[in-house]
């Protein structure tokens, strides 16, 4: 059931089911982090192997000593300029934190959202909120409540709805191994937005196979229809005789049914880009296309988070 019943989002959390609520960044499938069985259920209706671990979530960053060990200078200081927002610490846990959340891990992903229901929401519970995106493994991440009641509506008892999310794309994630700041996973935050404040990053590009950053999985964010990247002008010609969907930044292509084409933005904007990512990858995906021609967007400010997920999208 969907629903903008915040109490009573807060009372199934505490009585120990799972519930999907609304981020700034995407939907999130939330249990009770500190609870063994609700963090089990998140991954069984997910249907999420064990080895890819949970964020937890709370309200306010003065909560996280709750729950990690101890917090490098940087992140207090990112924390302080950045949060609530999409920005995700991977710290060390305490061990109050279950290893089913973390897959055996000793670092513990944490993130303050600033959505205004999951802040209400999270103000209310004295435990934070274990919460990967509320879509299928593997698939494309919901960015509105009804994407979520369509793939799992019939295994969870409640989804809040807090409208569409306005940034569109997952937190950003960085950790401090060795004391220096490592970017894993590119998201609603800018690499650009965080060098302004601590200076050059290492950031981490996504592989096959990375057994210390589960989160880096390659093949993720799928549309069921093949997805291509490339130059769109020169790709039309090559597929003529299929039914086309098409993924462009800016431009309209005349020759292809405007229901079969997603321009993220008209005017260039990121943001704008980021929201519509997932929403028109969805359309698309339910159009029974043959294949999507998308192509990346430059590669800086939100741009290098659009084409992280537009390059996953495309392998299969
Ligand atoms: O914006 C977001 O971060 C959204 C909203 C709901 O908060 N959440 C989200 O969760 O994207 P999820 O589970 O779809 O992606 C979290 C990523 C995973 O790829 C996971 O492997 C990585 O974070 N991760 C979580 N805990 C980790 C840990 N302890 N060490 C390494 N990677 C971790
Ligand atoms: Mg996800």
């Amino acid at each position: 059931m969907i629903g903008i019943d915040i109490k009573r989002a807060a009372t199934l959390l505490r009585e120990g089911q799972v519930v999907a609520i609304p981020t700034e960044t995407v939907y999130g499938l939330a249990g009770n982090a500190l609870s063994e069985n609700a963090v089990a259920t998140i991954f069984a209706v997910k249907n999420r192997p064990y080895f890819d671990p949970l964020i937890i979530h709370t309200n306010d960053f003065q909560r996280v000593g709750e729950w990690v060990e101890n917090i490098p200078d940087q992140a207090r200081y990112l924390a302080e300029a950045l949060l609530p927002g999409p920005l995700t610490f991977l710290l060390p846990k305490k061990p109050i934190i279950p290893d089913l959340v973390t897959a055996g891990s000793s670092l513990v992903a944490i993130r303050i959202p600033q959505h205004p229901f999951s802040q209400a929401l999270l103000a209310q519970l004295d435990f934070p909120l274990a919460a990967p995106s509320a879509n299928p493994f593997g698939y494309i991440s919901p960015t509105n409540a009804q994407h979520v009641e369509q793939q799992l509506g019939d295994q969870i008892p409640y989804i809040l709805d807090g409208g569409p999310c306005q940034v569109g794309v997952e937190s950003t994630i960085i950790g401090f191994p060795d004391g220096r700041p490592v970017v894993y996973r590119k998201g609603g935050i800018a690499i650009e937005t965080i060098e302004q404040l601590i200076g050059p990053l290492e950031v981490k590009e996504h592989s096959a196979s990375n057994p210390q950053a589960p989160g880096m999985l390659k093949s993720h964010y799928a549309p069921r229809v093949p997805l291509i990247l490339g130059e769109i002008e020169q790709m039309l010609p090559l597929h003529q005789a299929k039914r086309l969907g098409i993924l462009s930044f800016q431009k309209r292509f005349p020759n292809i049914p405007s229901a079969q084409q997603i321009i993220l933005s008209p005017s260039g904007d990121f943001r704008e880009a980021a929201q519509h990512l997932f929403s028109g990858l969805r359309h698309l995906d339910n159009l029974d296309l043959d294949i999507i021609l998308a192509e990346l967007l430059p590669e800086k400010d939100l741009g290098r988070a659009i084409n992280d997920r537009l390059r996953r999208a495309a392998q299969r």
